[in-house]
């Protein structure tokens, strides 16, 4: 079965009301781990799991989004001009050639169900992946490429996985679970932020999916779900009979970058991760606890 997954849809039209005021006139996108924006590890792991063609939901206000993904004449040519070479290569190396981004436009935020409708005409009619830059996760292998080598054999719907505990299952899509090898669970139902008393299992939905385009056909009908968003779980749910749903529990650490100590401890574990700066890293957070 060939299942390749050659799109990858970025929904970025979300307020980022929990990191005002930094957000009040920078996208939560362009909010920085060491010295990436957070949109840049989410483009950079899709790419890395053999996608082409990146596709941009964004919102008003997220202009800076796209000129992170541009060119920069101007600044290139200083910094050729001074050696930079570092620099240059800094500025330059994560971009996608030209046509191989496109920008949509959620006029208004309505959920993330919605955002990913928005781009259906852009993804057409075949399978394509969903990054939620705000969640990033630290893996030898990126969670997206774990993920599109078990897809070319799954096909259907297939998300990262992970256990989270019973006291959060309100905060995240959750599995209803038919069967388990422990790495890979096939469900047979799906809930949005259920209370912890009535969860089905504690198996949650975690920013990356590669998806049907089936997808869409529930997304038409605009249903309100939880928190009176349009739901993306919802619409899974109601694709549950026509194509075979998975949670891979992916091997990797999440963070979840949306909550500011979240943010705080992607910031620590990136930077320890980066040779030229680990040790001094290391030593700053030793002096600070001392
Ligand atoms: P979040 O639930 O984190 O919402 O969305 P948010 O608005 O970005 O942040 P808070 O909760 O107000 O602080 C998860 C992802 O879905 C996108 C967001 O941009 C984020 O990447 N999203 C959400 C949309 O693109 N559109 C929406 O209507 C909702």
């Amino acid at each position: 079965m060939g299942h390749r997954v050659r799109k990858a849809v970025f929904p970025v039209g979300g307020l980022g009301t929990r990191f005002l005021p930094a957000t009040k006139s920078m996208p939560k996108e362009m909010l920085t781990v060491v010295d990436k924006p957070l949109i840049q590890y989410a483009v950079e792991e899709a790419a890395a799991a053999g996608c082409e063609h990146f596709i941009f939901v964004t919102a008003r206000g997220k202009g800076a989004l796209e000129d992170h993904f541009d060119a920069a004449p101007e600044l290139e040519r200083q910094l050729e001009e001074k050696h930079k070479d570092e620099a240059l290569d800094a500025v330059r190396k994560y971009l996608p050639k030209t046509g191989q981004i496109s920008y949509t436009r959620q006029t208004n935020p309505i959920g993330l169900g919605h955002a990913v409708w928005c781009a259906r005409h852009l993804v057409g009619d075949e399978p394509f992946a969903v990054l939620l830059p705000d969640d990033m996760i630290l893996a030898d292998v990126p969670c997206l490429a774990q993920m599109a080598e078990v897809y070319a054999k799954t096909g259907g719907h297939l998300v990262a996985s992970e256990n989270v505990p019973r006291e959060h299952t309100s905060r995240y899509g959750i599995l209803d679970v038919e069967t388990d090898d422990g790495t890979l669970a096939k469900a047979k139902g799906l809930v949005e932020k259920p209370k912890p008393e009535v969860a089905p299992s504690t198996l949650s939905i975690i920013g990356r999916y590669i998806l049907d385009p089936v997808v869409f056909q529930p997304l038409d009908k605009q249903m309100r779900g939880a928190g009176n968003e349009i739901q993306l779980t919802d619409a899974l749910a109601a694709t549950l009979d026509r194509v075979p749903f998975h949670g891979l529990r992916f091997v990797g650490k999440r963070y979840d970058c949306g909550d500011k100590v979240g943010f705080l401890e992607a910031n620590v574990a990136f930077a320890l991760k980066r040779p030229e700066m680990a040790a001094q890293v290391r030593a700053a957070i030793g002096a600070l606890l001392a």
